[in-house]
């Protein structure tokens, strides 16, 4: 048996796949860059919403949250719902270059575009945060990789060359309950190109 932060090896290569690029089906791609803006028309609310650079149109009411709009309108399957309290990480999604919790974020808020996990890399061209989570076979489940990738994709953005403590500070909101974290802090490492 697989004890915390162990090897991942009965992992499928298809779930691997799944958890670090999510659902292939649903995938918009592209640089990000686009507006978000809504309008009443009618009596319906109406926001065009841009997500991995790709400008949608949504309807749900503006209190929805932003996670049930990725999810359910747009057929994004890279966040995940966790605990629906900003307390887990596993809906996170780069907004304004930081990682945020979209469960807890009103659609009708976003005003900026929003990039999730499907928007980072592809198999075949990988980011490189993606690139060294299979490398270093960073996850078990893979419910919270999601969330764990865009944090750490967040953080190199920001910081190329993380401290220790940097880290910490970015991951600190990102809970694995497989307590994958040490390969997941290798995987951050390796992306920057820093020594574990
Ligand atoms: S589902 Fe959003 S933080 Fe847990
Ligand atoms: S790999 Fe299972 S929750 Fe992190």
């Amino acid at each position: 048996m697989l004890g915390p932060g162990e090897a991942t090896g009965a992992i499928t290569a298809r779930a691997i796949a799944d958890a670090i690029f999510a659902d292939r089906r649903s995938v918009t791609r592209g640089a990000v860059c686009a507006e978000t803006h809504a309008r009443y028309v009618e009596k319906e609310f109406v926001m065009t919403i841009t997500v991995n650079g790709q400008k949608h149109q949504v309807t749900s009411s503006p209190d929805t949250p932003l996670l049930y709009v990725l999810r359910d309108e747009l057929g994004l399957r890279g966040p995940k719902f966790g605990c629906g309290l900003a307390q887990c990480g596993a809906c996170s999604v780069i907004i304004d270059n930081s990682s945020t919790r979209s469960c807890v974020l009103p659609v009708s808020v976003v005003t900026t575009p929003v990039t999730t996990l499907e928007g980072l890399g592809t198999p075949e061209r990988p980011h490189p945060v993606q690139r060294a989570f299979i490398e270093e076979q960073a996850l078990q489940c893979g419910y919270c990789t999601s969330g764990m990738i865009i944090s750490c994709a967040a953080l190199l953005e920001a910081h190329p060359r993380p401290t220790d403590a940097q880290i910490e500070d970015a991951l600190d909101g990102n809970l694995c309950r497989c307590g994958v974290h040490t390969r997941i802090v290798r995987a951050l490492k390796r992306a920057a190109g820093l020594s574990a």
